[in-house]
Order: structure tokens, then C-alpha cells, then sequence
């Protein structure tokens, strides 16, 4: 029992690292947009004054679509790592009509937040880690400080000397902690205004609603090619069996009387036909929704899955909870799928399944050292994999060039 609690720490710490690790890159990639955006700011004030000596009205479409451009890079960025966030319409040429843009509005409030909230927030991000890395390791630098730098006060010992150079290091593990703890908020708190100012409500439910039609069209089409594959499984095997049962039967009541023995192997026969049709419809009930996943985990159910592939597979799987039954199934399916092309067609030596539950989604990859060249054409898989990842609002991607290796990633979203 220790061991799983030891092994499931573990894995939250891990989880916890990757986040702030995100979360700091987020930070960085804020901070150079926030840096922009301050310039942008600059600007703006620098034409506002201008403005009311009376000489600077041309100049604001200028600097308008100045801030439209910082603006856009700022969409840009949020837009690799969650919703699109469309660009608006371009500025007018007009200052009047510029100013009276609802974007370039709520672009204003935008640069104005970005340019000293989220500056301050990177800046105090990049602090944590620098802090700890800093501390961690004063022994090795100390003695090159000149005596003025050697901070010995505030900490209630000396640090000018090895013993107490050797005390600061410990102090790094706090910094540490508290970049682990703060970190990610911090990212999404610097990301809130941009997410909130920046996508122009109705072009975003546009697109959102035309994301939905296709997504709902895919999800019809899915169920209409789950429902094909089920009812040929039923049409071409288990009824088959059962025909052949029915018939065999009525064979052997008709034999019954005068040849007993034929009836006995006819019965025989039919009792071999009908397992085998309790054995097909099983496939067919497992191929619904695999009761791997009711009884078990989803890394439980894909090391099963792994086990099976005869190319060996490693499964690297971090999942904090369960995500929704129809969800796990759609994981479940998209690795069968992709673990059954590797050993047709691939050729590799190696595959590696990750799973990450991350925030709102679940993301699966699937990579092979094979020769690559797969492609969504070539037959009805990968593009059912597709079909299968948008009909839950997810995405699907595959990068397969000639000589490999392959690898295809599908996000889904699953509120973890
Ligand atoms: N991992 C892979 N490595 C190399 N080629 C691949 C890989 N996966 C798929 N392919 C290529 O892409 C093509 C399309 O794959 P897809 O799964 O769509 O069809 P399929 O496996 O041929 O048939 P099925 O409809 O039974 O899945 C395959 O025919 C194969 O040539
Ligand atoms: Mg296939």
C-alpha cells in the first residue's frame, strides 16, 4: 500500500513539474508580447499627447494598427496552446471609425492590462526559478562577489564564509516549491486578458458554430460507420452461425428416429456452431465498448493493447482521473488502430504510446521508428481515427515523412 501512495506522489510531483515547466515557457513567450505591448503602450500615450496639442489625429489609424499588430502576435501565441483566437477586421483608415472599432477597443483595455500586469507577472515567474537556481548554487560563486554583494543580511547569518555559503543552497528548495505552486496560476492568470479581450465575441461563435456543424456532421458519420461495422459483424458472422445452427437442427430431429448416430453428430455440430456464435458476438459486444475499460484503467487497458502489439510498445501514461466512458473508448480505439497499422504496414522496431490527462484534455501519441509514408487515403483507419477525435470536439494529427517515423497525436477534450 505505501508503494502506491509513494508511486502515485510521485507521479502528482511529476504532473506538478511538467505544469510549471508549461507554465514558465508561457510566461517567457507572455513576457516578449508584454514587452512589445509596453512599446505599443508608449507609442499610444506618445499620440494621445500629441493629440491634444492639437497635431496628432493622423497619426492614430498609425498607431492603431501598431497595437493590431503586437495584438495579433499576442493571438498568435494563445492560440498554440488552447482556442483559436481569430484576428478581427482590419483597422479602418479613419481615426473616427478606428476608435469607434469594438476590437480596437477592447484591444486598448488589452494593452493597457498586458503591458504592466502581465509584464510584472513574468517578470515575478522567471524570478521563482532564478531565485532557487541562484541560491542552490552560492557556494560555488560566493567568494567571487566583491565583499559589498555578499548578502549576509536578511538571513540572520553570515554568508561570507563557507559554512554560510553552504546554508544559503537549502533556501533554493523553498524558491523551488513555490515556483511548483505558483508557476502555472501565473501563466493563466497573464493569459486571462488576452483570452478574455482579444477574441472578438461574434466572429468566435461564427467559427465556433461552423466548428460544431463539421464536428456534429463527423460525429453522425462516426455513429453511421460504427453502426455499418456492427451490423456486418452481426449480418456476416453471428447470424450466419445461427442459421447454420437452426439448420442443423431441424436435421437432426428429422435424423433423430432413423439414425441415431447421424443425429448425434449433427447435434454435435450445431452445438460447435453456436458457440462459435456466442464467441463472434462477443467480439462484437468487446468491439462496442471494451470491458477492459469498465473493469479497469485506460493505461491498464492500453498495456493490454501494447502487450498484444507485436512490435514492441511502451506505454508512458499519466492520466490523474477518469475521463468520460465514450471519451476512454475513443482513446482506446484510436491506439488499437494505430498500434494495428505499426505491425502492418510500419516496419518498426519500437513504438511508444503517451498519454498525458492534462488540464481539460487528453492527449495520446503514438509513435513508431518505422518508414513512415502513412497517409489518410491510403484506407479507411486514419481517417476513421480523425472522424472519431472530431466527433468530440477533439483534434487529430499525423506526421508521417517518407523514411519515418511516424507519429500521430490526437487531443480530446474530457474535463480531468
Ligand atoms: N505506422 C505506419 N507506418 C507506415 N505506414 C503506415 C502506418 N500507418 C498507416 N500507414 C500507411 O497508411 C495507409 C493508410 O492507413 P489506414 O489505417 O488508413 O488503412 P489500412 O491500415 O491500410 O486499412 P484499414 O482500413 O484496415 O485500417 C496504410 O495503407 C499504410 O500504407
Ligand atoms: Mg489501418
Amino acid at each position: 500500500m505505501p508503494t502506491r501512495k509513494t508511486a502515485a506522489g510521485e507521479r502528482a510531483l511529476v504532473t506538478r513539474t511538467r505544469a510549471a515547466l508549461d507554465g514558465l515557457e508561457h510566461l517567457v513567450g507572455g513576457m516578449g508580447t508584454a514587452a512589445l505591448a509596453l512599446l505599443a503602450l508608449t507609442g499610444l500615450l506618445a499620440v494621445a499627447v500629441s493629440c491634444l496639442a492639437g497635431v496628432g489625429l493622423r497619426l492614430i489609424p498609425t498607431a492603431l494598427r501598431g497595437l493590431r499588430a503586437v495584438a495579433d502576435r499576442e493571438r498568435a501565441r494563445l492560440s498554440r496552446w488552447g482556442p483559436e483566437i481569430v484576428s478581427p477586421d482590419p483597422v479602418p483608415g479613419r481615426w473616427r471609425a478606428a476608435l469607434a472599432q469594438p476590437a480596437v477597443r477592447r484591444e486598448l483595455a488589452w494593452v493597457s492590462l498586458h503591458a504592466t500586469l502581465g509584464l510584472l507577472l513574468g517578470v515575478l515567474g522567471l524570478t521563482l526559478p532564478f531565485s532557487g537556481v541562484r541560491d542552490l548554487l552560492y557556494p560555488l560563486y560566493w567568494w567571487l562577489l566583491p565583499a559589498s554583494e555578499v548578502v549576509s543580511a536578511g538571513l540572520g547569518w553570515r554568508t561570507d564564509d563557507w559554512p554560510g555559503a553552504f546554508a544559503v543552497s537549502p533556501l533554493s528548495l523553498g524558491w523551488f516549491v513555490l515556483a511548483l505552486v505558483f508557476i502555472p496560476g501565473m501563466a493563466r492568470m497573464q493569459a486571462r486578458p488576452g483570452r478574455r479581450l482579444l477574441a472578438a465575441p461574434g466572429a468566435d461563435l461564427a467559427l465556433r458554430v461552423a466548428q460544431l456543424t463539421a464536428t456534429r456532421a463527423a460525429a453522425l458519420d462516426a455513429h453511421a460507420t460504427e453502426l455499418r461495422r456492427i451490423e456486418r459483424a452481426l449480418h456476416d458472422g453471428t447470424q450466419n452461425r445461427i442459421v447454420a445452427v437452426n439448420v442443423l437442427l431441424g436435421a437432426a430431429r428429422r435424423a433423430v428416429a432413423r439414425d441415431p448416430a447421424t443425429a448425434d453428430e449433427l447435434l454435435d455440430r450445431a452445438q460447435d456452431a453456436a458457440e462459435q456464435a456466442l464467441a463472434e458476438l462477443r467480439a462484437v459486444v468487446r468491439g462496442i465498448l471494451p470491458p477492459v475499460l469498465d473493469e479497469r484503467s485506460l493505461p491498464d487497458a492500453l498495456s493490454g493493447l501494447a502487450a498484444a502489439c507485436p512490435v514492441p510498445c511502451r506505454i508512458d501514461a499519466e492520466v490523474p482521473g477518469r475521463c468520460p466512458a465514450s471519451v476512454e473508448a475513443t482513446a482506446y480505439f484510436v491506439v488499437a488502430e494505430a498500434l494495428t497499422n505499426i505491425a502492418k504496414h510500419s516496419r518498426a522496431r519500437r513504438a511508444v504510446v503517451t498519454v498525458r490527462g492534462t488540464g481539460d484534455r487528453l492527449r495520446l501519441s503514438i509513435a513508431d521508428d518505422g518508414r513512415g509514408g502513412a497517409a489518410e487515403d491510403g484506407g479507411s483507419g486514419l481517417g476513421g481515427m480523425r472522424r472519431r477525435a472530431e466527433a468530440h470536439d477533439g483534434t487529430f494529427e499525423l506526421t508521417s515523412p517518407p523514411g519515418g517515423p511516424t507519429t500521430v497525436i490526437v487531443s480530446l477534450p474530457c474535463g480531468l
